[in-house]
């Protein structure tokens, strides 16, 4: 069976990546290398930093991902900057920042890119987004981060009170899974 390494410290993203990938012949292993994950306007610069940081120390094929959480009403924030937020004030600080707002206010984007990467390779970048709202409060308690405040449009649930396969099928992160699976 083939083997693609998950670059990766978060057991959610093993958890939500080999769901999707039980439907192929392809095993997904979790490898915990640390990379640094530099400050820039683009998902796809963190991720391309932190790919050719990883290909010169690792020697097989291995995917990365980074991921945000964007505010319409706050300008797209935390975007780039969703993990610092997250380890700062956490969904209870975001859901105070949006304190008093109504739905209409409340939009909201996660967005995921996974960089692909073979040794001596170029990256390749599948990206996938989920449009939604953000609740006003924490609700659930499966999956990881900001999962308890998003609620995905056409459901009425947040990400944390949904197993990971129903989460997969409207998840910012299922949707740029299924672009690297079909590109296998
Ligand atoms: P990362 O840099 O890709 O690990 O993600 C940035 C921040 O967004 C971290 O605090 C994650 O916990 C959070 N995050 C990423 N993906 C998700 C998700 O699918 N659900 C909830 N929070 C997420």
């Amino acid at each position: 069976m083939k083997k693609i390494y998950f670059i990766t410290g978060n057991k959610g993203k093993i958890l939500e990546a080999r769901n999707k990938f039980s439907t192929v012949d392809i095993e997904i292993v979790q490898k915990n290398l640390g990379y640094p994950e530099i400050q820039a306007d683009k998902l796809e610069d963190v991720a391309g930093f932190g790919v050719k940081h990883i290909q010169e120390r690792f020697n097989e094929p291995f995917i990365l991902e980074d991921a945000g959480l964007f505010i319409d009403v706050l300008n797209g924030f935390p975007g780039v900057y969703s993990s610092y937020v997250f380890h700062t004030v956490g969904c209870d600080g975001v859901l105070k920042l949006l304190k008093g707002f109504n739905d209409d206010k409340r939009r909201a984007c996660f967005r995921s890119v996974f960089a692909y990467m073979e040794p001596r390779g170029k990256p390749l970048f599948f990206t996938g987004e989920c449009y939604g709202k953000i609740s006003t409060k924490m609700l659930g308690d499966h999956g990881f981060g900001y999962d308890p405040i998003f609620i995905p449009d056409s459901s009425s649930k947040t990400f944390a009170q949904m197993e990971t396969e129903e989460k997969n099928c409207f998840s910012h992160r299922g949707r740029s899974l299924n672009k690297l699976i079909e590109f296998f």
